[in-house]
């Protein structure tokens, strides 16, 4: 399972990507928002950061409205993932950027059947969103296993991308089911290494090592 952090948060994304965790980045209008930078800027600091895909998201409706802001996006690094919405103008653009050779993101993604859509527009990643139809008391995991299970009988090659994910257990099960990315949120992917008993354990451990007046090395 491929690893992606959900920020445009340039520190956090140094200090996941010098940890090894990172395969990919994703970002999103509201994303670049809360950064408070120009977005051309920070999404080029993170192309460099990071060699996985780092989405960049068209914020234009229309088909050639997103295709221009592609070729734009497109310019910034090699490893720009360019995201569009799923609707019927970003199928289009998805199709045309991939049959291009473009990796394509399709976001915004709450049922099956527009899953279904993005993988025969050739989509790269498709991005089902699991808190927000946890919000409204929806099950997102239900979501990732019909899309794995309809992927899966048509050979489909189009990647899940487990999106809007909000906390470790979603990560667990979207891993069970089988999506192929997880994109989380900086705080809880550094959540997942943590528990009591681990701390517990090496705190006896340090302890114990610390009376036998020994040192390694
Ligand atoms: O990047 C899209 C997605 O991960 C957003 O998550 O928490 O705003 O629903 P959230």
């Amino acid at each position: 399972m491929k690893f992606f952090v959900d920020t445009a948060d340039v520190a956090e994304i140094r200090e996941l990507n010098d940890n090894g965790l990172l395969d990919g980045v994703t970002t999103n209008p509201s994303l670049i928002m809360k950064s408070g930078r120009d977005y051309r800027e920070v999404t080029k600091e993170i192309c460099d950061i990071v060699d996985g895909p780092v989405s960049a998201e068209v914020t234009a409706t229309d088909f050639d409205g997103m295709m221009k802001e592609a070729a734009s996006l497109s310019e910034i690094a090699d490893n720009i993932c360019i995201k569009v919405p799923l609707t019927l103008d970003g199928l289009k653009a998805c199709k045309a950027l991939t049959d291009d050779g473009r990796l394509v993101n399709v976001t915004l993604c709450f049922s099956a059947n527009q899953a279904l859509l993005a993988a025969k527009a050739g989509a790269t990643f498709i991005s089902p969103f699991i808190g927000r139809l946890d919000d409204i008391h929806l099950d997102g995991m239900d979501l990732i296993r019909e899309i794995r299970q309809i992927y899966d009988n048509y050979g489909f090659e189009t990647e899940i991308l487990a999106a809007s994910v909000r906390t470790a257990n979603h990560v667990k099960e979207a891993a069970l089911i089988g999506a192929d990315v997880v994109t989380v949120p900086p705080a809880t992917l550094k959540s997942l290494v943590k528990h009591p008993l681990t701390d517990k354990g090496l705190e006896a451990f340090l302890a114990d090592w610390a009376k036998t007046g020994q040192q390694i090395g």
